[in-house]
């Protein structure tokens, strides 16, 4: 079932990177090069709602990640996909993970959910290269990026690129690196921001769940840091709305920390949620999954996660409306058709995107789209 991939799991990164998107995507790119052709994406539209201020055809996408550039970000709007984020950039050059950076993945329970709490405990899970139904997968990518002398003019046609109706949604986070302190990290965030937005970018993303002090503390487990870097990253970027992925949080008390701490404060203006669960991945004979070190966990999503994305942006809507706060919330996790798009808006999410979903079935944007406006 990885016939028709527009990012390739059986390519590297930097071949996709390069040469991608592949498959339906290279088709609709193709396509919209060609002007007749474009004018049938057009008449499909269907307008009317609104994302945080922008006008956007609906309120479908694909979240931060297997959108490797611009060619993709191009591609994913002539395929139906409202919202796209732009892969999450850094301050500087950082290198991917080795290939493989995607393997299949099995969870034990009987409905193929991962429970975050069994997750957490380090219990091994199955990942190999049998891509099944219900579809959960592991990616392990590190967070590469461009230096900005690249990536910031490629965001930049990204950004043009995008037409009426759709929103390009840049990504970025932190980068700690040796001999860094604390001042020296929130700056790091700051200047991305500032990358940002010379780019021209109304909006963006910044990725919370990354690695902070320590490979298994995210920076997300942190609320008071992120607060601190969000009030810092918002002073430089203004009005321009700042979105923050977060991690599946299990304390409930972390959590409305977190959101009294930013968008109690206008700092932050929406929350998306939630980003890959890690797990201790291993293959048939028990042995690590993924090669090298540092590599004995690493991040699940599609399926197995469906069930934990839900609970978060529940508890997020509950937070909403206890602490009578103003903020969107933008579901992931497993989303793989109108009827998970259904779920996660029945908890409270104003927008719905998916990864691994969306990298399996080009089509998944039309099938919600038929779903929300069926034809009479
Ligand atoms: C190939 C791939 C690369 C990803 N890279 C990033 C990333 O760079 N930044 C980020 O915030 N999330 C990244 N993610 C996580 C997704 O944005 C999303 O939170 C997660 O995959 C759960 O959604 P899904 O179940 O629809 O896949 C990546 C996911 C995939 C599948």
């Amino acid at each position: 079932m990885d016939g028709d991939l527009w990012y390739d799991v059986n390519r590297s990164y930097e071949e996709n990177y390069e040469r991608g998107p592949f498959g339906a995507f290279a088709d609709a790119l193709h396509r919209v090069h060609a002007p007749e052709e474009a004018d049938v994406r057009k008449d499909e539209t269907c307008g009317g709602e609104r994302f945080l201020g922008f006008p956007v055809d609906g309120v479908f996408g694909i979240p931060a990640g297997p959108l490797l550039n611009s060619r993709f970000t191009t591609a994913a709007f002539a395929m139906g996909f409202d919202l796209a984020v732009y892969k999450t950039v850094r301050s500087r050059a950082w290198a991917c993970n080795p290939f493989p950076n995607v393997l299949a993945v099995h969870p034990r329970s009987s409905d193929g959910l991962l429970d975050p709490a069994v997750a957490e405990r380090g219990e091994s899970v199955l990942a190999d290269r049998h891509y099944e139904r219900p579809l959960s997968i592991s990616n392990s990518f590190g967070v590469p990026s461009r230096d900005p002398d690249q990536w910031q003019p490629d965001m930049r046609r990204a950004i043009h690129a995008a037409g009426p109706g759709h929103l390009l949604i840049p990504s970025f986070q932190g980068s700690r690196v040796e001999g860094m302190d604390t001042r020296d990290y929130v700056d790091d965030h700051v200047r991305t921001a500032r990358l940002i937005v010379e780019t021209g970018a109304g909006l963006m993303e910044m990725n919370t769940s990354c690695p902070n002090e320590g490979r298994n503390r995210l920076l997300c487990h942190d609320p008071h840091l992120v607060a601190a870097i969000c009030e810092a990253v918002k002073n430089e970027i203004g009005d321009r709305p700042l979105i923050i992925k977060l991690a599946y949080l299990d304390s409930d008390d972390a959590l409305e920390t977190m959101v009294r701490e930013t968008a109690g404060r206008g700092t932050v203006q929406a929350f998306s949620a939630i980003n890959t669960i890690s797990a201790r991945l291993v293959d048939d004979r028990g042995r690590q999954a993924l090669p090298g070190s540092g590599r004995e966990r690493s991040g699940v999503c599609g399926h197995a996660i469906r069930g934990a994305g839900l609970k978060m942006v529940r508890r997020l809507a509950a937070i909403r409306r206890r602490c009578e706060l103003d903020f969107d919330i933008i579901g992931i996790g497993g989303v793989t058709g109108p009827d998970d798009f259904d779920a996660y808006r029945r908890e409270g999410a104003h927008a719905v995107m998916s990864a691994t979903g969306a990298m399996w079935n080009p089509g998944l944007a039309g099938e919600i789209r038929a779903h929300m406006h069926p034809r009479p």
